[in-house]
């Protein structure tokens, strides 16, 4: 079966996703690199690729394509909760502190192919690719995106 008829099957049948039941729905999708490669997204204006898999009034689901030493912006997600798995590749999650009017670094966590992270609306972060190869990311939110921000580090 096709990788996004597979995500229409999964979430016809969820109505709202919780913490609790997020791990489940990765398992179900279990994703691996054939499943998503046609669905890759080569970078154009950003340094990574995204693509918007999914969405209902719910769920967001966005792929990402980190190509080697390729990173995101930093930024927050607004009111969404996100979990990120890891389909391909390795990643370095960048966490940020907020201050009164800048983000200052704090510190990171590596996570490898079949491992998940989540991030929470005001969790402040970047994605880093920290390999020659590439990464490949899949993306859920609640509710779908929409008032996160990005932020300028101070460097
Ligand atoms: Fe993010």
């Amino acid at each position: 079966m096709d990788f996004t008829q597979k995500i229409e099957r999964v979430f016809r049948t969820v109505s709202n996703i919780h913490v609790a039941n997020v791990e489940d729905i990765m398992l179900q999708l279990s994703p691996t690199f054939q499943d998503v490669e046609k669905y890759l997204v080569k970078p154009q204006d950003l340094e990574y690729g995204r693509n918007v898999l999914f969405k209902n009034e719910g769920i967001e689901i966005l792929l990402i394509f980190l190509p080697h030493f390729s990173k995101t912006l930093v930024h927050d997600h607004g009111f969404s909760s996100g979990w990120i798995y890891v389909v391909e590749g390795s990643v370095l999650n960048l966490l940020y502190a907020k201050g009164k009017d800048d983000v200052k670094y704090e510190r990171n966590e590596y996570y490898q192919k079949g491992e998940l992270f989540s991030v929470k609306g005001d969790t402040t972060h970047a994605m880093y690719n920290p390999s020659l190869s590439a990464t490949v990311t899949l993306h859920i939110y609640s509710p779908p995106l929409g008032t996160g921000q990005v932020y300028k580090p101070h460097e």
